[in-house]
């Protein structure tokens, strides 16, 4: 098989300058040469920047499971696909082969035809993070059926939202989760949140905590005892390369979420390839990522990606506190990981445990070390390269995101010298460019801006589900034929890129990607609350955490202003989910304003942050004195 695996940083430039020189051959023969498919493709892309339509592997047809399983099944039948660690150490991991992975997928997938799902059916998927969801997802695609996970830590209403966007036809739930300590009523939140959701026709539940749960006549079945009558062989959809694969939501500035929308080939080729050349695997590696699937990270690197290539991918069910904070450590000793891959709050939480955590455990199985969701500090980054890494295992800090479907600019192990807080280099076939303000391309280095990718790469969203003019607007009209990412960069002397975060109102909370304006939405319908606004602030452990200023309808009607306070967190947690919780509120008389009546958020995170220095031009203010006001009040 070949990936253009890079060998050397000689070759990285030759593959990136085939890439950028002929892209069509370059993606051509990575698709050639490492996948199964019905039938090849006429064309290898057809695209329009200004109408954001985008197609890859054109008229291909394929399944991606027939390459995630079947073609694995004759040299690596009995090879751990999945290895399952469970949320309590002392329940025994599950090594789950190909062959049996093969058997799981095809059950489910014959238990959801038997159900009525057909090709192009939605089927929303709201598991804890056990074996049951990766069966799942992978039976979806199995019969052509849209998959689309929403994260097991949503509230009720954000899960109806997500079910309701999309109309799914079925939701596959458990009775409960284990998470730490803590078990969390699944069921319970799904039965909340289909009282909304008219599509919903089926809901199949997965027996994890023998929790007492509702089960609703007509509606609700144990998956089990369909899975016991199920056969264990199945004939996989043939898709077209354009078909849709999934559906995963996002926030964005508004407050609805975003449904990203992957199709079939372009996917599959984009996250094979990205786990292969960033994670240097080999064949005979233990591949972890601590993500969710609910996440993108889970979906292109626990499931796809490390299974197109046939590895051996850990499931881990639990938290890196439970039962104590060496768990990690301990899961990495215990099944000898070779590649890990977690998030800077990860690390930023452990690294202020003790040593000991860390050195009781024999880490020295680990090739590479990567991390994935917001920029990483400094002082994590060396925490991770010194006690984890020890220094010879680099660190791949990937940048990338849901809307990407893989990794765009990361080291490559052994070949890109690695420099902390930076990205670095492109991946051949991706093509990033920073923008000023007049919407020109800044050339050379040493140079910051907004980041733009002005190419299609396989593995981009072709839409927003149900909303393609959003997915225009969002993504390709701020800066016309280009790919708008929404972060801004710096490229270095050396033209590494560093990622300085996001220059729009989205905030990265414990590397969950959280939009203000729901927040701000929910927050808002409190009887008591007039008006909001809510900014990042920097923060030790979360990398950002939330700050809102919020206004009453009758000022100082509120007494007890820490009762008011818990009642609006606890409605952003049954609105959104406990994630965007916020941690300080300040009760201001006013908002600053411009004369259009826009809120001026810059002001108001200078002051989160504790910066009073220069609020730049407030000329534009309708009310400038409440600028001090609000300084004068700020929370610590
Ligand atoms: O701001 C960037 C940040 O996470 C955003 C994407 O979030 P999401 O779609 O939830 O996907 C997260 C997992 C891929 C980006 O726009 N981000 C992600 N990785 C990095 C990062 N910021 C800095 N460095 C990274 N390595």
């Amino acid at each position: 098989m070949s990936y253009y695996q890079v060998q050397s940083l000689e070759q990285y430039f030759k593959h990136y300058n085939k890439s950028i020189r002929e892209p069509r051959k370059f993606w051509d023969k990575i698709a050639d040469e490492n996948f199964t498919w019905y039938q090849k493709w006429d064309k290898v892309v057809e695209f329009d920047m200004q109408e954001a339509d985008i197609k890859w592997f054109i008229n291909a047809k394929v399944n991606i499971t027939k390459n995630c399983i079947d073609r694995h099944l004759a040299r690596r039948g009995e090879k751990t696909a999945i290895l399952f660690e469970p949320n309590n150490p002392g329940e025994e991991a599950r090594h789950i082969s190909y062959n049996e992975l093969y058997a799981e997928v095809s059950k489910m997938a014959n238990v959801l035809r038997d159900q009525g799902i057909k090709k192009g059916d939605r089927v929303c998927i709201y598991l804890p993070m056990i074996p049951e969801l990766a069966f799942a997802v992978l039976a979806c695609a199995r019969i052509g059926a849209i998959h689309s996970v929403v994260f097991a830590g949503f509230s009720a209403s954000a899960v109806a939202a997500r079910i309701n966007d999309s109309e799914c036809k079925m939701v596959i739930t458990s009775d409960g989760g284990y998470r730490g300590s803590k078990t969390i009523d699944l069921k319970g939140i799904v039965d909340e949140a289909l009282k909304n959701c008219p599509s919903v026709e089926k809901v199949l539940v997965v027996k994890r905590t023998n929790a007492n749960i509702n089960m609703k006549e007509g509606r609700d079945q144990w998956l089990q005892p369909l899975l016991d009558e199920a056969m264990a062989n199945s004939v996989a959809e043939i898709m077209d390369a354009e078909d849709p694969l999934f559906i995963l939501y996002t926030s964005g500035s508004t407050g609805k979420p975003k449904g990203m929308l992957h199709t079939t080939a372009g996917y599959m080729v984009y996250s094979a390839y990205t786990f292969k050349n960033i994670f240097a695997y080999e064949e005979n590696d233990i591949y972890w990522c601590t993500a969710d699937i609910g996440w993108i990270t889970g979906h292109s690197y626990i499931l796809y990606g490390p299974l197109l290539n046939g590895a051996t991918t850990v499931l881990f069910e639990g938290v890196p506190s439970y039962p104590d904070f060496g768990r990690f450590w301990e899961v990495i000793d215990k099944h000898k990981v070779t590649q890990f891959y977690t998030a800077p709050t990860a690390i930023r939480s452990l690294a202020k445990q003790d040593w000991k955590w860390v050195d009781g455990h024999d880490l020295s199985s680990l090739k590479v070390i990567g991390s994935v969701g917001e920029p990483i500090n400094e002082e994590a980054w060396h925490w991770y390269n010194d006690h984890v890494g020890k220094k010879k295992s680099p660190v791949v800090d990937t940048w990338w995101q849901t809307e990407t479907g893989g990794i765009m600019i990361s080291p490559i192990p052994f070949v890109t010298p690695t420099k902390p807080t930076y990205a670095t280099l492109p991946l051949p076939g991706v093509q990033p460019v920073l923008m000023d303000e007049l919407r020109n391309e800044i050339e050379g280095n040493q140079v910051v801006g907004s980041l733009c990718i002005k190419f299609p790469w396989p593995g981009i969203a072709r839409t927003i589900w149900g909303d393609h003019q959003r997915f225009k607007d969002t993504y390709f009209s701020t800066f016309p034929g280009k790919y708008f990412t929404g972060d801004g960069a710096l490229r270095d002397e050396v033209g590494y890129y560093r990622i300085t975060g996001r220059v729009d109102d989205v905030v990265i909370v414990s590397g969950h990607n959280l939009g203000t304006a729901p927040i701000e939405d929910a927050i808002n319908e409190h009887p008591s609350v007039a008006e909001s606004a809510i900014v990042g602030f920097p923060h030790d452990v979360k990398g950002n955490a939330l700050y809102g200023f919020i206004t009453l309808k009758e000022a100082g009607s509120w007494r007890n202003q820490d009762n008011l306070v818990k009642e609006i967190n606890e409605h952003i947690s049954s609105h959104i989910g406990p994630i965007a919780k916020l941690d300080k509120i300040q009760f201001v008389s006013g908002l600053p304003k411009t004369r259009s009546g826009k809120i001026m958020r810059r002001i108001l995170r200078k002051i989160a942050e504790g910066d009073f220095s220069n609020f730049g031009d407030t000329s534009t203010l309708l009310n400038p004195e409440i600028v001090e006001e609000i300084k004068n009040g700020k929370v610590e």
